[in-house]
C-alpha cells in the first residue's frame, strides 16, 4: 500500500523524447556535452550515462531549485552552472571551455516542478502568487508586469506571445481590474473576457476551448517576462559558435514560436551564399555551418503521448556542425 504522503506528490517531471534526443545527439565516450535546460535531471543523466564516465556533462538551468534538487544526484563528470542559457558561451569561457565536441541540448519551457508548484506562479491549476520567474533570484515578477504596464503593451505581449486573438480585449479587463495578484485572478478574468466575447463572436463554450482558456494568456506573459524568445536567439547562434565539426545542437520546442525560431534559424545556418539569384558570382561568402539532420521535426509517438501529456506539442530538431 502507498502512504498517504506518496500519493500526495505530484508525477515526477517525465523527459520527453529522450530516447530520440540521445539517438539525435549521437552520444560519444570521452567527449563534452552541454544539457542546456537541466530541469529535473531526465535528459542530463541520460547524457551522463550514455557518454560515459569519460565525458563531461555541463548542465544549466536558471532556476535555483531545479539545480539544488539535481546536487547530489550527479556523477562527477556533470557540472552544473546557475545561468541563463543565452549566457552559456560565456559562463563555458570561465571555466576554459571554448569549444563542445560532442553535442548541445535545450528541452525548452517550464518543468512539471515548475508547474506544480503554486508558489511558482506558472499555472493557472494552481492558486498562487503571479511569480512566473524561472530565475527566482532576479527580475520582476508577472505581478509586478500585470500591474505595471499600460493596456497597449499588455495586449501587445499576449498577442505576439500568446498568439490570442483577443489579446486587446484580455489586456483591457486586467487593466480595469488591477490590481491583478493571483494565478486564479488572472485566469478566471481571462475565462470569463474569452466567454463574452466568444458568445458575442457566436462561439459560445461547447464549441469553444480545447485548451483551458487562460493556456495562452500564460503562455505569453511568462515568455515576455522571462525573455524567452531573445535568450533562444543567443544561445543558438552561440551553441553554432561552440560545436566543433560532427558535433551536434537538439532542440525540442513547445510552441510553434519557439519551433519557427529554431528550424528558421537551422535553415539559415545550413544555407550557403544568399546572393540574389540572378547574380553571376557570389559576394557573400556565407558558408553553411550547419547540416539538419532532421527534415521534418521529430514529434512524440502516440505511446509517449498517452503517457505524458506535455510531449504532445513537443518538436524535436536537430543540427550537426559542419566546418
Ligand atoms: C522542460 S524543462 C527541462 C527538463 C529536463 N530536460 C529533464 O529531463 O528533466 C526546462 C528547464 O529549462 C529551464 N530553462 C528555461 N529557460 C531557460 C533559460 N533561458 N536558461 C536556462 N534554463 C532555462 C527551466 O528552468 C526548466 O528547468
Amino acid at each position: 500500500m502507498n502512504d498517504s504522503n506518496e500519493q500526495e506528490l505530484p508525477p515526477p517531471h517525465i523527459p520527453v523524447m529522450l530516447k530520440e534526443s540521445m539517438d539525435l545527439l549521437n552520444l560519444k565516450e570521452g567527449k563534452t556535452y552541454v544539457d542546456a535546460t537541466a530541469g529535473a535531471g531526465g535528459h542530463l543523466l541520460s547524457i551522463a550515462h550514455g557518454a560515459g564516465s569519460t565525458s563531461t556533462v555541463y548542465g544549466i538551468d536558471r532556476d535555483i531549485d531545479a539545480l539544488g534538487r539535481l546536487r547530489g544526484l550527479v556523477p562527477d563528470n556533470v557540472k552544473l552552472i546557475h545561468s541563463n542559457y543565452s549566457r552559456m558561451k560565456e559562463e563555458l569561457a570561465t571555466l576554459n571551455i571554448h569549444t563542445i565536441d560532442g553535442g548541445i541540448l535545450a528541452d525548452l519551457g517550464v518543468s512539471s516542478m515548475q508547474l506544480d508548484e503554486p508558489h511558482r506562479g506558472f499555472s493557472f491549476m494552481n492558486d498562487g502568487p503571479l511569480d512566473m520567474r524561472m530565475d527566482q533570484s532576479r527580475g520582476m515578477t508577472a505581478e509586478e508586469l500585470l500591474n505595471s504596464l499600460s493596456e497597449n503593451e499588455l495586449a501587445d505581449i499576449i498577442f505576439r506571445y500568446g498568439e490570442e486573438r483577443f489579446g486587446r480585449q484580455i489586456a483591457r479587463a486586467i487593466v480595469r481590474q488591477r490590481p491583478i495578484k493571483t494565478t486564479r485572478q488572472l485566469s478566471d478574468l481571462v475565462a470569463s473576457t474569452l466567454r463574452k466575447f466568444q458568445k458575442q463572436k457566436g462561439r459560445g463554450e461547447k464549441g469553444g476551448f480545447s485548451k483551458h482558456p487562460a493556456t495562452r494568456t500564460f503562455q505569453a506573459i511568462r515568455i515576455a517576462l522571462n525573455e524567452e524568445l531573445q535568450s533562444l536567439e543567443k544561445f543558438l547562434e552561440d551553441a553554432v559558435s561552440l560545436l566543433a565539426p560532427g558535433a551536434r545542437l537538439v532542440v525540442i520546442t513547445f510552441h510553434s514560436l519557439e519551433d519557427r525560431l529554431v528550424k528558421q534559424f537551422l535553415r539559415s545556418e545550413s544555407t550557403s551564399c544568399v546572393c540574389p539569384p540572378r547574380q553571376p558570382l557570389c559576394t557573400c561568402n556565407k558558408k553553411s555551418q550547419l547540416l539538419i539532420i532532421t527534415r521534418k521535426p521529430v514529434v512524440a509517438t502516440g505511446e509517449e503521448v498517452l503517457a505524458n501529456v506535455r510531449s504532445r506539442s513537443a518538436k524535436l530538431r536537430a543540427g550537426e556542425k559542419l566546418v
